[in-house]
C-alpha cells in the first residue's frame, strides 16, 4: 500500500507507476535528504513532539539507511515513487512504527525544496573550485605570454596587435563574472524551506532555525507557500551555468580556428584530439568541438524549468518534480567541460612564431600610422582618410604600412617624419598600448596580479 494510500479505492495503473515516479533519477538526492530527515527528526525530539528516544532512534535507522544506500545494497522501488518515501517505507520497514513518525510536520513539497538546495549548494561549491583551476591555468598561461604577439580580431578580420596573453586574460574576466555569479547564487540559495510544509507551515511547534542550523544553512524562508514553489536558486544556476558555457564554448571555437590548417597559432596535445576513421592524416580538435556542442544543452535545461514554471499556479504542482533532471545535467555537463578544458589549454602548445608573423599582416598597424598624424595636431578623422588612402595604395601594390619610403610618405603630408616607422612597428604598437586594460605587457601583468586579488575575493 501506498504511504498515501488512506483515501484510494483503487490502485494506481501501473502506466501511471511509472510515468510519475521519479526515483529513477532523484535517487541521487539520497544523501541530501537523510541529511534533512536527520535534521528534522533531531528537532522534533528536541522541541518535545515526539520523545527524545524515538528521535534517537530514527536518526540511527536513517545513518544505517545512508550507509547502507552508499554501499549499493539498497535497492528502490518504482512502486515508493520517490526518494523521500522509498527512504520513509525502509526506515519504517527496518525500525517500525516508530519510523512513521518521521514525517511529522513535515511534506514532501518542503522536502523535496530543501534536498534540492542542499544539492546544488555541494554541486556548486564544486563547479566553483573547476573555475577556479581553470582561472589558475589561464593566468599561468598569460605570465607565459605576455610577449607572445598575435593579431587582435573584429568581424574574425586583423584588426590591431595584442598579446596571446592579453587575449587570454579576457577570458580571465568572464570567467571571474561566473565565479561572482555563482558566489551570488549560493548567497540566496543558502536557506531552509523545512516548516513550509505542504504549502501553510505546520500547527507543530517546529524549531525551524534549529534545522537550518545543523545543515549549515544561513536561515529560513519566510513564506511558506514561497518556501514550497520557489525554484528561483535552480533557475539562477542554470542561468550562470548557461552563461559559464557560453564563455567555455567561446573559448573552444578559438581553440578550434587557431589550431586549424589556416591559423596554425596553436597545436592541441595529441592527448586532446581525435582521428578520422577515413582520413589518416587527420587530428580533429573533438574535445573544444564537443564543450561547444554540450552548451545547447544547458541552455535547454535552463529554457525547459523556464518554461515548466511559467504557468504554475501557488504553490506546489507536480509539474515541479521536472526541475531534477534538468539540473542534474546541467551539473553534469559543466563540471565535464572544465574538468577537460583546463588540462586541453594547459598541454596546448603555442606557435609563437606564426602568431608574431600573423601580428604583421593586414595593416594591423593602420590605426598607430592615424594616431601618429593625430598626436602631431592633424585632426583625427582627417588622419583616417589620409591613412585609408594609404591603405589602398600599399595594398594594390603587395605592400605593408612600413614598406613605403619616408619620402613617399611626405608627398602625401609634410607632418611624417623618420620617427613614424619606430610608430608603426608591431612591438611598438602593444608596448605602447599602456592604458588600464589595454594589452602592454606592463598592464597585463598588472592585470595579472589584480585578477589574482579578485580571485581570492570570489573564492571567500
Ligand atoms: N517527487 C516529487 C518532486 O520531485 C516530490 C514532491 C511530491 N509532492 C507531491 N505533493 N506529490 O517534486
Amino acid at each position: 500500500m501506498k504511504l498515501w494510500g488512506g483515501r484510494f479505492e483503487k490502485s494506481t495503473e501501473g502506466l501511471v507507476e511509472d510515468f510519475h515516479s521519479s526515483i529513477r533519477f532523484d535517487q541521487r538526492l539520497y544523501k541530501q535528504d537523510i541529511q534533512g530527515s536527520i535534521a528534522h527528526a533531531r528537532m522534533l525530539g528536541s522541541v518535545g513532539v515526539i520523545s527524545e528516544a524515538e528521535a534517537n532512534h530514527l536518526i540511527k535507522g536513517l545513518t544505517e539507511i545512508l550507509a547502507d544506500i552508499q554501499a549499493g545494497k539498497i535497492e528502490f522501488e518504482i512502486g515508493a515513487e520517490d526518494i523521500h518515501m522509498n527512504v520513509e517505507k525502509l526506515l519504517t520497514e527496518r525500525i517500525g512504527p516508530v519510523g512513521k513518525k518521521l514525517h511529522t510536520g513535515r511534506s514532501r513539497n518542503d522536502q523535496v525544496a530543501l534536498d534540492l538546495r542542499l544539492f546544488l549548494k555541494t554541486e556548486i561549491d564544486q563547479t566553483k573550485s573547476l573555475v577556479e583551476q581553470l582561472i589558475q591555468t589561464l593566468l599561468y598561461l598569460s605570465e607565459e605570454h605576455l610577449e607572445t604577439w598575435m593579431p587582435g580580431y573584429t568581424h574574425l578580420q586583423k584588426a590591431q596587435p595584442i598579446t596571446l596573453a592579453h587575449h587570454l586574460m579576457a577570458y580571465v574576466q568572464m570567467f571571474l563574472r561566473d565565479l561572482g555569479r555563482l558566489k551570488d547564487t549560493l548567497k540566496r540559495l543558502n536557506i531552509s524551506p523545512l516548516g513550509s510544509g505542504a504549502m501553510a507551515g505546520t500547527t507543530f511547534p517546529l524549531d525551524r532555525e534549529q534545522v537550518a542550523l545543523e545543515l549549515g544553512l544561513d536561515g529560513v524562508t519566510l513564506n511558506s507557500l514561497d518556501g514550497v514553489s520557489d525554484r528561483d536558486f535552480a533557475l539562477e544556476f542554470l542561468a550562470s551555468a548557461s552563461i559559464l558555457m557560453m564563455h567555455l564554448s567561446r573559448l573552444c571555437e578559438e581553440l578550434v580556428l587557431w589550431s586549424s590548417g589556416e591559423f596554425q597559432f596553436i597545436s592541441m596535445d595529441d592527448g586532446y584530439s581525435t582521428g578520422s576513421s577515413i582520413m589518416p592524416q587527420k587530428k580533429n580538435p573533438d574535445v573544444a568541438e564537443l564543450v561547444r556542442g554540450k552548451t545547447g544543452r544547458v541552455y535547454g535545461d535552463l529554457m525547459a524549468l523556464l518554461t515548466v514554471m511559467k504557468g504554475l499556479p501557488l504553490a506546489y504542482n507536480k509539474d515541479m518534480q521536472e526541475d531534477k533532471e534538468q539540473v542534474f545535467d546541467a551539473v553534469d555537463t559543466i563540471q565535464k567541460c572544465l574538468l577537460v578544458v583546463e588540462p586541453m589549454l594547459r598541454t596546448m602548445q603555442v606557435h609563437r612564431d606564426t602568431m608574431a608573423f600573423g601580428a604583421k599582416g593586414g595593416f594591423t598597424n593602420a590605426t598607430d600610422l592615424a594616431d601618429y598624424l593625430a598626436k602631431k595636431g592633424v585632426p583625427f578623422r582627417e588622419a583616417h582618410e589620409l591613412v585609408g588612402r594609404i591603405v589602398l595604395h600599399c595594398s594594390k601594390n603587395g605592400m605593408g604600412l612600413e614598406d613605403l619610403s619616408l619620402s613617399d610618405y611626405q608627398k602625401l603630408s609634410p607632418v611624417f617624419e623618420e620617427d613614424l616607422f619606430s610608430s608603426i612597428g608591431i612591438e611598438f604598437c602593444v608596448r605602447a598600448r599602456k592604458i588600464t586594460g589595454g594589452p602592454s605587457p606592463e598592464t597585463v601583468s598588472k592585470g595579472i596580479k589584480m585578477s589574482r586579488m579578485l580571485l581570492e575575493n570570489l573564492l571567500w
